[in-house]
Order: structure tokens, then sequence, then C-alpha cells
């Protein structure tokens, strides 16, 4: 690839100053990006380039590298459902294009938005259906239940094939998650015990400090599990779930993944919704909100190796730390059943953030002449094995979809097959509980259903 255009709709939002601007400036300084890039940024604000910078500087949450993105970067005021708007920026694309010119179009927008954006850029002849030099880019929520998906969907499907569409879960750029199936799949000592007969249960944990900051507009319409469960956690539980593929290759790896979604069913009686005291004095919250920005599930794959092990699924707002870790917990040996000792069971930890690694507990005699035993953990520390090359998910994210990589993006059914099953759960209508602490919810958990959440 000698050129590449990237265009960003919606550029003057939070993605784009937070993740999306570091990113490219981080990949272009890298030189993993051609010298020729260009990114094209549009946006309703009426800005020229500098003050864009500026602004977009000053709403990112740490510093932007604008000596590199004044190089690259053009700010272009427009009304992007005006199709009449589209002539300059076909000017500028195709005064730039080459045969050789790789053209992202990034949708930093709401979904209701996308059908025009890709019917406009279509009919401005800004792109051609099956041209896999041209792609489309957005991320979550794709729609907000699976009828909105699936018209989402069908919509940008009549200007683009399913090649062409990278949708973006950004947990599956992370380090640790992009790691799991190397974990599994390439060590004896996981891969063999990774069974029922093994395992006895996992538990997939998001934990964030912050409340929902200034998202009310989007976050009351969503809760925590659209927000959260129907993407990035059962994202996740398909990778500890799935089956060893066939072949690494993204198509494959999806086959399994999908499988998992297809045989996962969720116990109602498990479900813990609550809100967070204060959240609706939150900005856009409606006064009677039930939204939640807490759920705790127990899910389940019935698949022959995974029937009977729970997977709990947890995440919230608010809550004692921010942490996004894998728990695999493992059945006690026999001879450990028979001794009357303070044994701990094994547990493998997949950390995500915020350190990223592998620990794994073990028990272990007290060193010395003491006979006692103690749980103590081997530890792998990702982060600081790679001092200064840790990327940034997005990095990852921006990089594959420019080399047409579509491994760390979802497929059209894993959407479809999470949303069922969020469905499913959204049609009990459970009320929130109100909490104050994460420490309410935890004894709230336990005495509900004996389940001990660190
Ligand atoms: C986003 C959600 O997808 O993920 C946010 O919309 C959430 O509500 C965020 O805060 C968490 O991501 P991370 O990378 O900070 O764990």
């Amino acid at each position: 690839m000698k050129k590449l255009i990237f265009t960003i709709f919606g550029s003057t939002g939070d993605l784009t100053s937070r993740k999306l601007l570091p990113a490219i400036a981080k990949l272009y300084k890298d030189k993993l990006i051609p010298d020729e890039t260009q990114v094209i940024c549009l946006g309703r604000k009426n800005l020229n380039t500098k003050d864009y910078l500026t602004y977009m500087n000053d709403e990112a949450s740490t510093e932007l590298d604008l000596k590199t993105l004044e190089k690259i970067v053009i700010y272009h005021k427009m009304q992007i459902t005006n199709s009449d708007e589209y002539d300059y920026l076909k000017e500028m694309i195709e005064i730039e294009t080459q045969k050789d010119t790789k053209q992202l179009y990034y949708l930093a927008i709401g979904p209701e938005l996308f059908f025009d954006v890709a019917k406009n850029i279509n009919h401005a002849n800004l792109v051609d259906k099956n041209n896999l030099n041209q792609s489309i880019i957005f991320e979550k929520p794709f729609g907000h239940d699976l009828e909105s998906a699936k018209k989402i969907n069908q919509k940008l499907w009549e200007y683009f094939d399913e090649k062409q569409i990278f949708r973006i879960d950004h947990y599956l750029g992370k380090e640790m998650i992009q790691n799991i199936m190397m974990v599994r799949f390439a060590n004896r000592i996981f891969e063999d015990i990774w069974y029922n007969r093994t395992i006895k249960n996992v538990k997939i944990i998001v934990k964030e400090t912050e409340g929902i900051l200034n998202r009310g507009g989007y976050y009351d319409q969503s809760g925590a599990l659209k927000d959260m469960v129907q993407s990035h956690l059962l994202q996740m539980l398909s990778l500890v779930g799935m089956e060893v593929p066939v072949s690494y290759h993204s198509e494959d790896v999806k086959n399994e993944k999908v499988k998992v979604f297809e045989n996962v069913t969720i116990d109602s009686n498990s479900l813990v919704f609550g809100q967070y005291d204060g959240y609706l004095k939150e900005d856009k919250v409606k006064e009677d909100s039930k939204t939640e920005t807490f759920v705790f599930l127990k899910a389940s794959v019935n698949t022959p190796r995974f029937k009977g092990v729970p997977f709990y699924l947890m995440t919230g707002k608010k809550l004692d730390k921010k942490e996004s870790v894998i728990i695999i917990e493992f059945e006690e040996t026999s001879e450990q059943r028979k001794w009357n000792l303070p044994l701990s069971t094994n547990k493998l930890y997949i950390k995500i953030a915020p350190e990223d690694g592998v620990g794994l507990r073990f028990n272990s005699k007290v060193p010395g002449l003491s006979d006692g035993v103690e749980e103590v953990e081997l530890e792998y520390c990702a982060a600081c094995e790679a001092v200064g090359n840790m990327s940034e998910a997005y990095e990852k994210l921006l990089l594959d979809a420019t080399e047409h990589h579509k491994s760390l993006f979802t497929r059209w059914d894993e959407i479809e097959l999470s949303w069922k099953l969020i469905d499913h759960i959204k049609q009990k209508q459970l009320d929130p509980i109100i909490y104050k602490d994460y420490k309410e919810l935890k004894t709230l958990i336990k005495d509900k259903l004996d389940v001990d959440m660190p």
C-alpha cells in the first residue's frame, strides 16, 4: 500500500480525541502506515485545521502529538447527512487517490447515521461494493437490539460487502485478549485441563471506578448490559469457551466463536442489576431512569467441553477499582479433598487491565521449618516484558484495518447471536437495586447465589 486516506465522520467527538488521533499519530510516527497518509476529519464545527487540532488537544485526556498530526490531518466542516455536501470530499479524495490507495471510512457517529453516510459515500462514487481497498469501520452500539442491529446491517450490505466492513470491539485489540488463544492452544499445561472435568468456574469481570462521565444521552438508552456485556464480555466468553479452530485464519476462528454463542444460555434467576447512587442526577439521564450501571449474571456454555461449568459475568461503573480480568478456577484434587487443610483452589488469571499478563495461583508449602501451606502466584507481566512496546488497542485495530486483517473484528453472526442473548435478558425488565459501593453488591451476590466475587 502506497497511500492511505483515512476519513473520519464525526471527528470532533470523544472517540477521535481520546483514541483515534493518538493511535494514528503513533502509527505514522513509527512508520507503520504510509508516508503518504492523509487523515480527513469531518464535523459540523466551523474550524480550520489548526483550530480543530487545538480544540481536540484540549478535549483529549493526554496531550496529542500535534507535530505529527499537523502533517497529515485536514479538517473540513460538513453536514454529513446532506448528500450535496459530498462534492468537496469527493474532490479531495479523488485528487489524492491513486491505484494503490487504501481508503478507510471511520464512522465515529451514532448508528442512526450509518445508513445516510454509507449511502452518501456510495452515491458520491467514493466506494464500490467489493473493492477491498475501500472499507468502512465503526463501533458499537451496533443498534440497540437485534431488530435494529439487523436493519443497520442490511442497509450497510446494500453498499458494502461484508469483507469491506470492520466492526470494532476495542477489547479484541487489547494485548491479553489477543493472547488468550495463544495461552490456551500453545501450552499443553493449559490445553489439557481446559475442560469441565477440571474447570470449576470462569469469572469474567470488568470493573470501573468512573461513572458515566458526560455520556448520559447514550448511556441512559443503553445500560451496562448493552454497553458492555453484549460486546466485550461475551467476546471474552467466546474466546475462553471456543474449541480449537481448524486454522487461525479469521473465518475459522470466528466459526468457532459463533458455535459458542449458539450454545450459551443465561440463568435468569442469577441476574443482579444495579444502579449507582447518584446516577439519576447525571446529565441527560431521565429522572426516573431504571437503566442499570451494574450487571452480574451466570451463563452456561452447553458444549461437551464446558457443560456444567458456570461462567459468571460481571461489569459495572463506580465500583471499587478499575480492573478487567478473567479468572479460571480449577477443581480441587482428590487428595486435596481428603486433607483437612485450608487449601485454595488453583486459579489462572488472565489480566487484561490495568496490568496485562497471566497469573497462576497454587498451593505451596510455607518455606522453612513450618509445615503450613500458602497460596503463591507465578506471574507473567506482558507490559513489563514489552517496555515501550505495548500498543494501545486502537493502534493494533487501525493497523489491522489498513492491512485488511479481519481477525480482531467481529462478524455479523457473532453480533446477531449476542443480541439474541441480550434481548432475552431485557425481556425480564428487572429493576436495578441502588448501590453505594461494590461491597453491597458483592454481599448480595454471595447471599443470593453463594458465589464469591473478588
Ligand atoms: C466502552 C464502553 O466500550 O468500554 C464504556 O462504552 C466503558 O462505557 C469502556 O467505559 C471500558 O473500556 P476500557 O478499555 O476502559 O476497559
